[in-house]
């Protein structure tokens, strides 16, 4: 049971949270880490268009320039063939330069393999003539790495904005990918027209699944740039998961050892009030059972001594039967005080004024106080103070309290009785200048049979808490050593006749 308890409470401190804690984690990890991708993706991305787009507006500004000043300039073939080259040779990003005639042949350029053949489309042609701007062309991929290119060329137009031929150049995608891998290297990229033909890709692969992609679309051309978001940023996230679970670990374990602790605490402090219970029901039991078994004979006893002492006068003898009395009445005390203990359970409460109570009681304590050679001082409020109590009880308590009061005394001092109220409350006050106790001891004051005395019970207090407890009340002792000691009674103050 005791182990079953323990995984439970082991279950739903460490285990369960470390697994809720732990599954949190990893989900806001895992996510974190996703947008990282996807934003790492989305900046190369931005930095390859941008890088693209240049390349396509530098060339079409620079085409429409040229085809420009070639519709006024008389250029013969050599001077072109040997501008088209000077052109390929200054710009690296370049596969070559042609002059084409109106039908998109080409007539001169860079490379004698294409001479003479249509390197245009008409749709793309009317389409430059239309606009009267360069146009992108897209050309499929080739296995051939001469072939690696794709085409803008820009019409030469005369005075009525037809086309006298074209001017075209073919932007290496070999030098494009190189740079583009300079730029950022080890990112996975495609770019394809929107006809989805692949223009250029790196370290693509075959194109599955399009999810881990970004896609940045031109503003030059309607072609679209992929960019795939990388597979693992931060070989460190497992080990800052680790360290997560562990530390968690660490604090959820600390938690229930901190629990575990008070619930052994708790459970010493129910065993404690328990045992205390079992030995207060014990005493009320014996009590009432054999309290009334032992006085009866006890009262026998007192009238025989009683009769043998008038029967032997003799000094010695008087001595031993006096000595018999005295513990006769011993007996009869502690007997007294299990008859009380017996009681509180079956009694009901009834409504008094304290001073009345207080009244009838002050010639009986006036008496032992002087029997003990001691003032009393009253110290009684002047309107009624009503509570629910048993008046013989009430009695009781008050007489028990003075008269530790009193044997706690040397002779001449004075006690001081106060009846007040405060805050709702009925209170009994009740100090003398005896010799005290120190901390140790108040703890052991309302315990049974604890006492100091030679013939003390070790009754009275633990009497007196038994029957303020059953007005609902409580009582307190302070004290300090050679100064003195405070007995207050707190009661329930009822305002109204009820
Ligand atoms: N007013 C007091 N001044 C000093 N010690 C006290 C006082 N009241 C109680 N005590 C201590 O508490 C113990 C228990 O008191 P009590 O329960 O009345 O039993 P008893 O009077 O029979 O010893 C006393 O023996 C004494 O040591
Ligand atoms: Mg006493």
């Amino acid at each position: 049971m005791k182990i079953r308890h323990k995984f439970s409470t082991y279950l739903f401190i460490v285990i369960l949270p470390l697994f809720i804690l732990s599954i949190i984690y990893w989900m806001h990890l895992e996510r974190s880490i996703q947008k990282e991708r996807l934003e790492q993706a989305e900046w190369a991305g931005t930095v390859y268009q941008e890088y693209i787009d240049k390349v396509i507006s530098e060339t079409k500004k620079n085409l429409e320039l040229l085809s420009l000043s070639s519709s006024v300039l008389y250029l013969d073939d050599k001077k072109t063939e040997h501008l088209m080259k000077w052109i390929k040779d200054t710009d690296p990003r370049y596969a070559g330069v042609y002059w084409l005639n109106q039908d998109g042949v080409s007539i001169s350029g860079t490379n004698q393999d294409f001479f003479h053949s249509y390197l245009i489309g008409q749709d793309d042609m009317d389409r430059a003539v239309k606009t009267q701007k360069a146009v992108v062309v897209g050309t499929k991929e080739s296995n051939n790495p001469s072939l690696h290119y794709f085409t803008i060329f820009a019409p030469i137009l005369d005075h009525d904005k037809k086309a006298q031929g074209f001017l075209l150049v073919q932007i290496s995608l070999d030098h494009m990918e190189k740079t583009l891998k300079m730029l950022i290297p080890n990112q996975t990229l495609m770019l394809e027209s929107s006809d989805k033909t692949r223009i250029l890709d790196i370290n693509a692969g075959d194109f599955a699944g399009r999810s881990p992609w970004v896609d940045v679309p031109l503003t030059e051309v309607d072609w679209t740039l992929s960019v795939k978001m990388p597979d693992a940023l931060n070989t460190n996230n497992m080990n800052v998961f680790l360290m997560f679970v562990f530390f968690t670990f660490f604090f959820t374990h600390m938690i229930y050892t901190i629990v575990e602790e008070l619930i052994v605490r708790s459970n010493t402090k129910n065993q404690k009030l328990l045992i205390d219970r079992q030995k207060i029901d014990f005493v009320g039991t014996l009590a009432v059972s054999t309290a009334h078994e032992i006085r009866n004979p006890l009262t026998g006893i007192k009238g025989l001594v009683q009769l043998l002492g008038e029967k032997h006068p003799e000094e010695q003898d008087q001595f031993y039967y006096s000595v018999i009395n005295k513990e006769i009445e011993r007996i009869n005390s502690i007997v007294s005080e299990f008859l009380i203990l017996g009681k509180p359970m079956a009694q009901t409460l009834s409504l008094y004024d304290i001073r009345s109570i207080i009244a009838e009681l002050r010639p009986i304590i006036e008496s032992e106080a002087r029997h003990f050679n001691i003032e009393v001082e009253w110290n009684i409020i002047k309107e009624p103070i009503r509570v629910h109590c048993t008046k013989d009880q009430l009695k009781q308590v008050i007489l028990n309290i003075a008269k530790n009061g009193f044997e706690a005394m040397e002779v001449g001092k004075e006690l001081r009785i106060r009846i007040y109220h405060e805050n709702e409350r009925a209170k009994i006050v009740i100090i003398d200048t005896g010799k005290g106790l120190n901390e140790k001891d108040i703890g052991k004051v309302f315990e049974p049979f604890y006492t100091s005395k030679k013939e003390g019970t070790g009754l009275g207090l633990f009497v007196c808490k038994r029957i303020i407890d059953s007005f609902n009340g409580t009582i307190e002792l302070t004290s300090k050593p050679l100064k003195g000691t405070t007995v207050t009674i707190c009661l329930p103050l009822i305002k109204e006749h009820p």
